[in-house]
């Protein structure tokens, strides 16, 4: 498709200004030439006609619920109500002022604790921070949180394991969280190979991040001996829970033996970032790791 700049004819205009019906002024007297542009802005020219189409094309190239599914990769396993775009558009929420006093954003408060509690019963954790903006972001804080539990322990552990078929995110948030990322093969399966596993997993590794069901849409079946694996040796278990649909009101990720978690709430529960909508990753903590969960929190 041509650029509306490719489009432009020089001269063609979509606007016609009526007369003055006012005496004219120096245009000096009413801006200072200081703050005027020395060169006319450089802007495509064409009719009005052309500007209208030229948008119109663009907008149905836009791709949404309206128009198919969203075709990306695992994300093919999430679900998109649009009831949910509806809700989060509701005045009290779309008006809401950010430096609101507490006293006057008590509904929108108790609708934040009461999903900071319902995450934490759907996923089997004690709890959540809802301050993060979409998975990777979570990712980040997960990790970020994993970090600050191994220092509290006393150990700076360096070493991420993720395996070779996860999401792109999940080795590159290790790496600007400062870890060391090694990665384990899959299985003939498409599971994690648990004899590369007990080989790459030492005193050094912080954390195992996992997909389940993973990026091939198989649920992981060694899941508990995984977390096994992960617990004798003193390292933590993070779950990418980018395809919760896929277990959601099954199987809990915290009963996996899972102790982070972040959840795309915008691909579980309403449309992802690909189909138009926010985006929004919650984290949540198994009990021995809630005092290294980030605020701001509703208690
Ligand atoms: C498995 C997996 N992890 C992480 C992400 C990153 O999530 P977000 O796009 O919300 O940052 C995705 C997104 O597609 C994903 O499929």
């Amino acid at each position: 498709m041509q650029l509306s700049f490719e489009k432009s004819v020089p001269g063609r205009r979509s606007h016609v200004v009526a007369p003055a019906d006012v005496p004219a002024e120096p245009l000096d007297g009413l801006l200072p030439p200081e703050l005027r542009r020395c060169e006319p802005a450089r802007l495509p020219e064409m009719a009005e006609p052309e500007v209208v189409r030229h948008f119109v094309a663009l907008s149905r190239r836009n791709f949404g619920v309206d128009v198919g599914f969203y075709p990306l990769g695992s994300c093919t396993m999430k679900y998109n109500p649009k009831i949910n775009e509806a809700v989060a558009s509701l005045p009290g929420f779309l008006e809401a002022h950010p430096l609101a006093p507490d006293s006057l954003v008590q509904g929108t408060l108790a609708v934040l604790h009461e999903t900071e509690r319902l995450l934490s019963a759907v996923a089997g954790m004690a709890g959540f921070s809802l301050a993060p903006a979409a998975g990777a972001h979570g990712e980040l804080t997960g990790l970020m949180i994993i970090q600050a539990w191994h220092r509290k322990h006393g150990s700076g552990r360096t070493k991420v394991i993720v395996p070779d078929g996860a999401h792109g995110t999940n080795p590159a948030s290790a790496a600007l969280c400062g870890f060391e990322v090694v990665t384990v093969p899959s299985d003939p399966e498409g599971g994690v190979d648990l004899d590369a596993l007990r080989g790459a997993v030492d005193e050094h590794t912080a954390a195992l991040m996992l997909t389940n069901p993973n990026t091939l849409g198989l649920f992981e079946r060694n899941i508990l001996t995984i977390a096994g694996i992960l617990h004798d040796a003193g390292a933590l278990l993070y779950y990418d829970g980018a395809n919760l649909n896929g277990i959601l009101g099954r199987a809990r990720p915290g009963d996996m033996g899972f102790d982070v978690v972040h959840l795309n709430v915008h691909k579980t529960f309403s449309t992802p970032h690909g189909g138009g909508g926010p985006g929004a990753g919650p984290v949540g903590v198994a009990e021995r790791l809630v005092p290294v969960l980030p605020p701001p929190r509703v208690v």
